[in-house]
């Protein structure tokens, strides 16, 4: 996988040879994004299955529940991780059941990997046509963090968002937050538009007030760590602080996200569990030191953007409104149905 950290400056692939490997990658941030994260874990999993070399399904069985912990403790926000994990968990147990040799599971893992690695591509493809419709003919579009093909399996979702558009025709430039403190905006999402050759403008997080009030932003798109059941969204800090802003100027807001970033078993975003990051990640740009030493920091590396504040939220399965406790139960419901 691509090397994160070290974009935009140098494009360097790291290998995973095991499930230590996978694990160390999702908590240092080699790889990021919600739902980048869950596709990782997938493939993790498959791999630290054919890596095994149990010879009984006993074994096999034990090395994969612990596989499974482990990646579930990498990092608490984004739930994508734990939906993969879950489906990881089913085919495990649907080859199992069925009788299945260790070599027959580890080609079901295999191939479940590869389905959620194509069924995200997918969703992110189905997300941009559905989001481009909420896109004006010519837009100024914020965005924050990244919420790109580096964060997904490929294309994107807030930018599959903006890629559809595009390719839908409409004349769209992007400004992207910066995304303090690890610079996903202006590191990532400015890296992937302009390979892309999407105009694209880099402000810092404190800029889009003054913007905003300019008259200079015609829609909000960002994705999503974990939506709960009533539609408070958890994405990466300082969302929050966009919404609000989006409100007090009358910008609609939308949140892109596949259908498994929502987690209809959290009633509200009190109940999202928010990762605390090193605060190394604050106190430093690379090696050069920005606040003193004995200064008290905080690093909450995401918050909690009330539901309120969302236009709507744009998944795989459509665009979605207020009241979202209701529009989100009743799709789980029609899919469950199928
Ligand atoms: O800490 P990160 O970089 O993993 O946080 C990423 C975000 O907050 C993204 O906006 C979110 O995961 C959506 S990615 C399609």
């Amino acid at each position: 996988m691509v090397d994160q950290r070290k974009l935009p400056a140098d494009e360097i692939y790291v290998t995973c040879k095991n499930i230590n490997d996978v694990a160390k990658a999702i908590k240092t941030m080699v790889i990021r994004g919600a739902p980048a994260i869950g596709v990782c874990a997938a493939m993790g999993l498959a791999l630290g299955a054919a890596r095994s070399k149990a010879t009984g399904t006993r074994q096999f069985t034990t090395e994969f529940q612990r596989n499974c912990e482990q990646l579930a403790a990498t990092r608490p926000t984004a739930v994508n991780l734990f939906w993969a994990i879950e489906r990881m968990k089913r085919a495990f147990a649907d080859g199992a059941f069925a009788g299945e040799s260790v070599d027959q599971l580890k080609v079901r893992l295999r191939a479940e990997a590869d389905r959620i690695h194509d069924d995200d591509v997918a969703n992110c493809k189905a997300i941009g046509a559905h989001g481009a419709a909420l896109v004006p003919a010519e837009a100024r579009i914020l965005t924050h963090c990244n919420a790109g093909a580096l964060a997904a399996a490929g294309y994107g979702t807030a930018l599959g968002v903006i890629r559809g558009a595009v390719e839908a025709g409409r004349k769209v430039t992007v400004l992207a937050d910066e995304t303090r403190p690890f610079l996903q905006g202006a590191r990532l999402t400015a890296w992937e538009l302009v390979k892309d050759g999407i105009e694209t403008t880099v402000i810092t997080d404190n800029m889009a007030g003054a913007i905003m009030r300019a008259g200079d932003i015609d829609l909000v798109v960002v994705g999503a760590d974990r939506i709960a059941a009533n539609g408070d969204t958890a994405n990466k800090i300082g969302t929050y602080s966009v919404a609000v802003l989006a409100r007090e100027h009358g910008i609609p807001f939308y949140v892109a996200a596949p259908w498994s970033t929502i987690d209809l078993d959290t009633t509200d975003g009190d109940a999202i569990p928010i990762e605390e990051r090193h605060p190394r990640e604050v106190t430093h740009v690379g090696n050069n030191q920005l606040a003193p030493e004995g200064a008290h920091i905080r690093n909450p590396s995401f918050d909690v953007t009330p539901h309120k504040y969302i236009t709507a939220i744009i998944t795989e399965r459509g665009v979605f409104h207020p009241p979202f406790s209701d529009s989100l139960a009743s799709a789980a419901g029609a899919y469950q149905r199928r």
